[in-house]
Formats: structure tokens, sequence, C-alpha cells
């Protein structure tokens, strides 16, 4: 296993109409922000909930967060934010509007040239303070209400920023919150939290014995529950899995102590941010194809998955691997999801467009062992058509 250090101070409140609570989690004196997006949580009454439970604080609300939340939107809130007064930061939505809060949370505290907070990757953005915020969870994919990451639109461009100060004070998790979601948001939160759970897992052996059965417990989970959650939006059992599993995908504990490979997603961006694909769409595509380019580098762990989540024990290696590829790109497609770049109307002109944003963006050198060179994302990609 690889040194790690652990840190998540998130607290979860987790359960079916529990949002009354919310009143013990923020300062009774806060003057709070409420930030949503399209205005889904407006639509099904969650915004009306959550301002019975803030009682007499002072709230001032921010809606029109857009899918994949744009550096704009959100330097409009930063204004609001210093003209208001506000001193606490209450996310309600999915990953877009959770990532834009946190932006926000850093975003006020600096002074000037805002976007250069998004240009540190994973690097810890250089600020030592943000404002305090919370989640309201109504869509289970990305697992930001546990984690410190982001991801924001700027100039038609995704960027990754991450910092230990915008860990949520807390995420409220309720699978009723979540029970409006069209089909294709819980398929598309099914297969974002499936990836995120592979590339902490499918890279190379270092006896990480717990982290990998974690992962493998999740993959399981998640091709068990994901297809239940889809057919019978009123199972909420299976529904809480699958928030338990998104939220479980992306907070540390299964990537701590173990190489990481981020290519799907750093590739699934680039689809996103040119051809307008929704997150989890784009990593369905790449994953099957890269798992295929990779098949060698990823052989030992391969073999580990093939047995140890698709319950292949039969065949040659080859055979065994191959198979749990086609069965990972089954588990997408029984999903509504399609895993082909010609569906989107893409072709060798996209192809070539997207390696050379990537080029642009410095993205030449992914994977667990910084070999994924542009050649290979431009065979995958070709082969993902
Ligand atoms: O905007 P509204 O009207 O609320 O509608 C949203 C939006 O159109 C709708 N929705 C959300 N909850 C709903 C609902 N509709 C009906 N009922 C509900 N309960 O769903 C649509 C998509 O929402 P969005 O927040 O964009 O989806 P998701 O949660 O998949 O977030 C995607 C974003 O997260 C980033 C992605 O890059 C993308 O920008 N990611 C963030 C990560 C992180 N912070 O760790 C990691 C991920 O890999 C990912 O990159
Ligand atoms: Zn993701």
């Amino acid at each position: 296993m690889l040194d790690f250090n652990f840190y998540n101070p998130t607290q979860i409140v987790f359960g079916q109409d529990r949002l009354a609570e919310l009143n013990d989690q923020i300062p009774a004196d806060a003057k709070v922000m409420v930030l949503y997006g399209g205005g889904s949580v407006k639509r099904f009454g969650t915004l009306d909930k959550i301002s019975e439970s803030l009682g007499s604080r002072e709230v001032i609300q921010f809606g029109g967060i857009e899918p994949n939340p744009q550096f704009e939107t959100l330097m409009k809130a930063v204004e609001l934010v210093h003209s208001e007064g506000v001193d606490f930061l209450l996310a309600v939505g999915g990953g877009s509007v959770m990532d834009g809060t946190k932006f926000v949370a850093l975003a006020t505290q600096a002074d000037s040239e805002h976007h250069t907070l998004l240009f540190h990757g994973f690097e810890p953005v250089p600020l030592s303070e943000a404002m305090p915020l919370g989640c309201v969870v109504t869509l289970p994919a990305t697992g930001s209400e546990m984690n410190a990451f982001g991801v924001v639109t700027f100039n038609d461009q995704k960027y990754p920023f991450m910092s230990p100060l915008v860990f949520p004070k807390f995420s409220f998790l309720d699978p009723n919150l979540t029970l409006t979601l069209p089909d294709e948001q819980v398929a598309n939160g099914v297969a974002d939290a499936f990836v995120h759970v592979i590339e902490q897992y499918l890279t190379y052996p270092v006896n990480a014995r717990v982290q990998d059965r974690m992962a493998e417990g999740l993959l399981k989970t998640l091709i068990e529950v994901g297809p239940v959650t889809l057919a019978d939006s009123s199972d909420i059992e299976a529904r809480k899995n699958f928030i338990w599993s998104a939220t479980m995908a992306l907070n540390g504990v299964v990537g701590s102590g173990v190489p990481h490979d981020w290519s799907t997603h750093m590739i699934g961006h680039e689809l996103t941010a040119m051809f307008h694909i929704a997150h989890g769409r784009t990593l369905a595509i790449i994953l099957p194809s890269l798992l295929r380019e990779r098949k060698d580098k990823k052989h030992a762990k391969l073999l580990q998955f093939a047995e140890r989540v698709w319950d292949i024990t039969e065949g040659s290696d080859d055979d065994r691997i191959d198979s749990a590829i086609d069965k990972t790109e089954s588990f997408f497609n029984s999903l509504g999801i399609v895993t082909h770049l010609t569906h989107y109307d893409i072709d060798d002109a996209g192809i070539d467009t997207v390696v050379a944003n990537m080029e642009k963006m410095g993205l030449t050198a992914l994977s667990e062992t910084g070999d994924l060179t542009l050649d290979i994302v431009r065979k995958i990609l070709i082969a993902a058509k």
C-alpha cells in the first residue's frame, strides 16, 4: 500500500425527511445564501422546506447555476455575497451546484483575478480561508457532497480545482429529494459513481486489500442497485444504497494509498466542454475503449476485477479480461446509456479537436504512470466511435 494522509471532516445527515435538522447545522446568527440550479428545487418544493428549516435567519437566494457551472455565473454570486454580507453558503442541487458553491466559497476570499483560482489542477488552491458551506444533495453522482473537489467551466474549458477548505461542513442525503430525477440523470449518476471507483481501483496492484475490497463492494452494489433504482423509483432501499455508494465512491476512502488513473475523466471533460454531452455519459463512452487499449498495463487488476466484480472465473486471461470489459459496457447500455461517439455525431474531425484541445490544456501524460500520451488518447477515441 502507498503512503497516504486521510482527512474528511464532512458530517453526513442521511435519511428521509430530515431537512428540519438543517437548523441544527447552521449557526443561528448566520446570513445564509442558498445556491441552486435551473429551478428543479423550486418546482419540487425543496426550497420551501429549506426556508422553513432556516427559520428567522436572513436568507438570500441565488439561482441559475447551470449544469457544468460557468465561471461568470458564479462570479455574480460572489458579488452578491459581498454586497449582502453573507457568511454561510448552502448548495441545494447536484454536482454542478455543489461545485459552483465551493468555487464561490473560495472566490469570496480573493481580491482579483478570480479565474486564476482554477489554474491549480489537483494542487490545493493557494488561499488560507474559504467561506463555510453545506450541501443538500438532489442528485447522487459526483461525490462532491463529501469531497474537496470541484469543476468549473471557464472560456469553454472545464477546470478541476481542489482545496481542503471546501469540504462541506455537512451534507444532507435524503432519498426523497431525488425522486423527481429523470431516468437519464439517475443513469448518469450510477455511471459517474461507477467510474469514480474504477479510476481509483483499476490500475496496478499495491496490496491495498481494504481499498480493493471496498471498491469491489461499491462496484457490485452499483451493479445491483443501479438498474433497480431506475426500474422502480419506489424502491427506497435500493435508492439509499445507490446514494451512499455515490458518496463513498469519491470521498477519499477507496482512493487512499492506491494509484489513480483519471484519464477517463480528463478525456470525458473535453467531450462535455466541446460537445455538451452530460458528464456521466462521456465516461461511459471512454471507459470501455480505454480499458481495451490499456489491457496490458492493467492486466493484473483487470483479472481481479473480472473475478471479484463480475464473477468470471472460466477461460484464458484474455477471455476473462475481454468478458469483464464487455460486461462493463453492457452494464452502461442496460442503464440506457449509449457508449459510442457516432451517436453524438462526433467524427474524425471532432476527435482531432478533442486531441488538440487536450494538448492545449497540457493533458499529455495521463494515467496511473503518466504514460498515456495524446496518440493513445486518439486511439481510444477512434475505438469509441
Ligand atoms: O438545475 P436544475 O434545475 O436543478 O436541474 C438539474 C440539472 O439540469 C437536474 N436535477 C438535479 N437534481 C434534480 C434534478 N432534476 C430533477 N430532480 C432532482 N432532484 O439534473 C441536471 C444535472 O445536474 P448536475 O448538477 O449538472 O449533475 P451532476 O450531479 O451529474 O454534476 C455534474 C457536474 O459535476 C462535476 C462534473 O464535471 C459536472 O460539472 N463533477 C464534480 C466532481 C466532484 N466535485 O468531485 C467529480 C465528478 O467527476 C464531476 O467531474
Ligand atoms: Zn465524475
